[in-house]
């Protein structure tokens, strides 16, 4: 895909779920979600997190980055409901994906469904040949979700993306190709694969 014209959104859905683009409205639910010290820990949102972070983030940097190309970001909603769920992105250039959902709506396989969707779109259109995934060691729910949705574990290395405070740490990686079946591995760190 060409890099010389803007990119415009798309939206991506399934019988789950819908991706599309997240709007004013969803700011209040976004500032909510992201009071979670979890996002603290596993995050690089800001920190404390404001209600301008959602704003700012929902009406300048997210039409932006869609069309300077930088990142591609969407809103994950339930079919049937218009409330913002959670969030999945993409960087074009290095391929990167990262993902948070709202700590009520965790559990129901969203993520994997989310993920899955977004790689098909941009393998299907050649946005990306790869997409790299990684989060910081320990963190499993997003190891896990990676798992299900097929990446191959690359071990554990200084996090591509840097953290909040400007440092690399040790992440656990992953990638999916294009070539790549989407069947879970079992080459995965033991706490990952556990039930
Ligand atoms: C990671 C995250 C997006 C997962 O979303 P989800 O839609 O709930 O994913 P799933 O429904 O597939 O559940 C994830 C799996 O992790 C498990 N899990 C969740 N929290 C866990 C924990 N603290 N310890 C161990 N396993 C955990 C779930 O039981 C589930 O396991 P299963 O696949 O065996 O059923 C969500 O937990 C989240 O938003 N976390 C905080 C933000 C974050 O860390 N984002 C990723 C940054 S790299």
């Amino acid at each position: 895909m060409s890099r010389a014209l803007a990119m415009k959104p798309v939206e991506l859905s399934s019988p789950l779920l819908r991706l599309d683009q997240p709007v004013a409205a969803d700011s209040k639910l976004m500032f909510e979600y992201c009071q979670d010290p979890l996002f603290e820990r596993f995050l690089t949102v800001p920190w404390p997190y404001n209600a301008t972070d959602a704003e700012t983030f929902i009406s300048r940097y997210i039409p932006s980055a869609w069309k300077s190309k930088d990142e591609y970001t969407w809103a994950l909603r339930a079919v049937d409901k218009p409330d913002l769920l959670g969030i999945i992105s993409l960087q074009p250039g290095s391929g990167s994906i990262g993902f948070w959902l709202g700590a009520p709506h965790r559990g129901n396989g969203y993520v994997p469904e989310a993920l899955r969707l977004v790689a098909d779109w941009a393998f299907s259109t050649d946005v990306v040949d790869a997409i790299h995934w990684e989060c910081l060691v320990g963190n499993i729910a997003s190891a896990r979700v990676a798992r299900k949705a097929g990446f191959i574990f690359q071990g554990q290395a200084p996090s591509m993306s840097p953290y909040r405070d400007g440092s690399h740490p040790i992440s656990w990686q992953g990638r999916l190709r294009t070539v790549d079946d989407r069947s879970p591995k079992d080459d995965w760190p033991d706490e990952v694969v556990a039930p």
